[in-house]
C-alpha cells in the first residue's frame, strides 16, 4: 500500500476485474469532516469513475443542499471500488479485499463522522448485522484500523427511490450527522 488514497491498479477480485471497465475511487476534499460511505459503483459511477453520480447521487446531493452543504463539501466513497456483474451484492472476500484501501482512506482523511450509507456499508463497519431502518441515525464508536470512528448508520439513498417512506428516514439520519459535526460534540 502506497501513502495514495487513490487505488490505481488491482487485481485481487478476478470477478470485478471482469465487470468493472474502471476503478472508482472516492471523490471530496481529503480533510472532510464528512465521509459517505456507500456499497459499490453501478453503471454510471463505472462509466464516470466517479461514486455516487447516478439516482442516488441525485438523491444525496440533493440531501446535502438541502442542508446547505454542496457534495465537494463532504468525501464519497464506497466499501468497493468496483462495480459487481448486475450490480450484485459484493461478497464477503470483495469486502474484504477492498477493505485495506477504505481503511486507508478512512485513515487519511481522519473523518469526524463516517456515514454508513445502507446495509452493506452499516454492516462492514460496524461487524454486525445492522436493522438499517430501524437503527437508522444512531451513531457507534467502531474501531477502524485500530482507531476509534464515529459511524452512523443511514439509509441508502437508493431506498428512498423504491420506498418513498424511506425519505424522512434518511433525512433524519443525514440532520443527525450534520449536527453531530456542526456541534462538534465528540
Ligand atoms: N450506490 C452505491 O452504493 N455507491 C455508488 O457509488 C452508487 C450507488
Amino acid at each position: 500500500m502506497t501513502d495514495e488514497i487513490d487505488v490505481t491498479d488491482c487485481t485481487r477480485c478476478p470477478a470485478l476485474c471482469d465487470s468493472r471497465s474502471r476503478i472508482v475511487n472516492g471523490v471530496g476534499p481529503t480533510d472532510a469532516s464528512l465521509l459517505f460511505v456507500g456499497e459499490a459503483p453501478g453503471r454510471q459511477e463505472d462509466e464516470t469513475g466517479e461514486p455516487f453520480v447516478g439516482r442516488s447521487g441525485d438523491v444525496l446531493d440533493e440531501a446535502l443542499r438541502d442542508r446547505g452543504l454542496a457534495r465537494r463539501d463532504v468525501r464519497i466513497t464506497n466499501c468497493v471500488r468496483c462495480r459487481p456483474p448486475d450490480n450484485r451484492d459484493p461478497r464477503a472476500e470483495e469486502l474484504a479485499n477492498c477493505r485495506p484501501y477504505l481503511d486507508h482512506e478512512i485513515d487519511a482523511i481522519d473523518p469526524e463522522v463516517i456515514v454508513a450509507l445502507g446495509k452493506v456499508p452499516s454492516e462492514h463497519l460496524l461487524g454486525r448485522s445492522v436493522a438499517v431502518t430501524a437503527e437508522a441515525g444512531s451513531l457507534h464508536d467502531v474501531s477502524i484500523a485500530g482507531t476509534p470512528r464515529r459511524t452512523l448508520v443511514c439509509v441508502h439513498p437508493a431506498a428512498t427511490l423504491y420506498d418513498p417512506g424511506q425519505r424522512e428516514t434518511f433525512t433524519a439520519a443525514l440532520d443527525a450527522a450534520v449536527e453531530f459535526v456542526d456541534g462538534g460534540d465528540q
